[in-house]
């Protein structure tokens, strides 16, 4: 709570938000954002390369083949026909943006930045903290959308009216796609399909709405620093607009919008319980001159409490066990005091092998 806390007093001196710096028309990006010419961004590859899409309507070996590659060599994938309503997408993408588009001090009435569970939530910035870190060209929204005992609904955005209605609705349909995925995922590995269901006991939908304003010097800054998600499993919501970029092979691949599709990845807490198998990949966003950019991402936790380990099925004389034991809510708790140093809390735990 410590930690939580002093995150918070940060957050208490002004900065200003990146929406106001475009709403005032800066013509130049302020130094706080710039980063150091070595961090800068290099073009994106486009293709031949791209995040597989995988079709969840397909038969059921084929999509645990499919789903379990891609989270070996990427670490990321798309999903279609995900069973989830392409018109509630649509709703979650424009309840969002209403509230985005609201006044400043309207935003901050209703979504104060306080500390809550593991975390600081409401609207703000919450990625950088320390005076000396580089500021992302990004403002969020924080909260959670599952399970009810950590929702703090008085503390969701009220207008628009439509906005509590749509996430719980969203939210409980992200836990069902959540299901299937950890099931396919759990055999991709040769486990039984609830393994790792049953290991993370009743699960968290942590939100985060990102919002990337048009920004005057693009390639100076970052909309999100390269970093690796602390989650078990990442599902993000995008508007179609580019700009996540995923690390593959020491390159920075783009990810192409694919029409009512889902992105997916693994986070972390999968990197280790599947002892390195799947890879929680670095991924970063970009920003550019003339659009804003949106991303509606929930990060599926574990249960307080739980010891996030390898599975003991994978591990044997060709597969030492490569990581440390941790647990659930301390690894969030430290992942969020260290976000700026990307892989840093993973590779943490990495075990020396002799
Ligand atoms: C994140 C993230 C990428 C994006 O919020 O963890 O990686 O495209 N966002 O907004
Ligand atoms: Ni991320």
């Amino acid at each position: 709570m410590d930690a939580l806390l002093k995150q918070f007093e940060r957050l208490h001196r002004p900065i200003d938000l990146v929406q106001t710096l475009h709403e005032s028309q800066v013509k130049e990006v302020p130094a706080r954002y710039i980063l150091p010419s070595d961090q800068r961004s290099v073009p994106a590859i486009e293709a031949p390369q791209s995040i597989p899409v995988i079709d969840l309507a397909a038969h059921h070996s084929e999509i645990v083949t499919q789903v379990a590659k891609a989270s070996q060599d990427w670490g990321f994938f798309q999903v279609i026909n995900h069973g989830i309503d392409l018109s509630l997408l649509e709703r979650i993408k424009r309840v969002s943006k209403e509230f985005f588009d609201l006044p400043l001090e309207e935003k901050r009435k209703q979504c104060p930045v306080r500390p809550g569970t593991r975390m600081l939530e409401g609207y703000g910035r919450f990625f950088d903290i320390s005076d000396d870190t580089v500021l992302d060209w990004v403002d969020a929204l924080v909260h959670y959308v599952y399970p009810p005992s950590v929702m703090a609904v008085e503390h969701w955005p009220k207008t628009p009216h439509t906005y509590r209605e749509t996430y719980e609705k969203y939210g409980e349909e992200v836990l069902k796609l959540a299901d299937k995925l950890l099931g396919l995922l759990s055999e991709g590995l040769g486990l039984g399909s609830d393994y790792v269901q049953t290991l993370i006991k009743e699960p968290l939908l942590q939100l985060r709405i990102n919002y990337y304003p048009p920004c005057p010097q693009p390639d100076l800054v970052h909309g999100v620093k390269p970093h690796s998600d602390g989650s078990v499993i990442t599902v993000l919501l995008d508007d179609q607009v580019e700009g996540l970029q995923v690390r593959k092979g020491g390159k920075w691949l783009s990810v192409s919008p694919v029409p009512g599709s889902l992105v997916v990845n693994i986070g972390d807490l999968l990197q280790i319980i599947s002892n390195g198998k799947y890879i929680s990949a670095e991924h970063k966003a970009v920003v550019n001159t003339n659009q804003y950019r949106m991303s509606v991402v929930l990060f599926l936790l574990a249960e307080d409490g739980v010891l996030i380990a390898p599975a003991p099925e994978l591990i044997d004389e060709s597969h030492p066990r490569l990581y440390q034991s941790t647990i659930s809510e301390e690894y969030v708790t430290n992942y969020m005091s260290k976000i700026n140093e990307g892989k840093a809390n993973v590779e943490a735990l990495i075990i020396e092998q002799h």
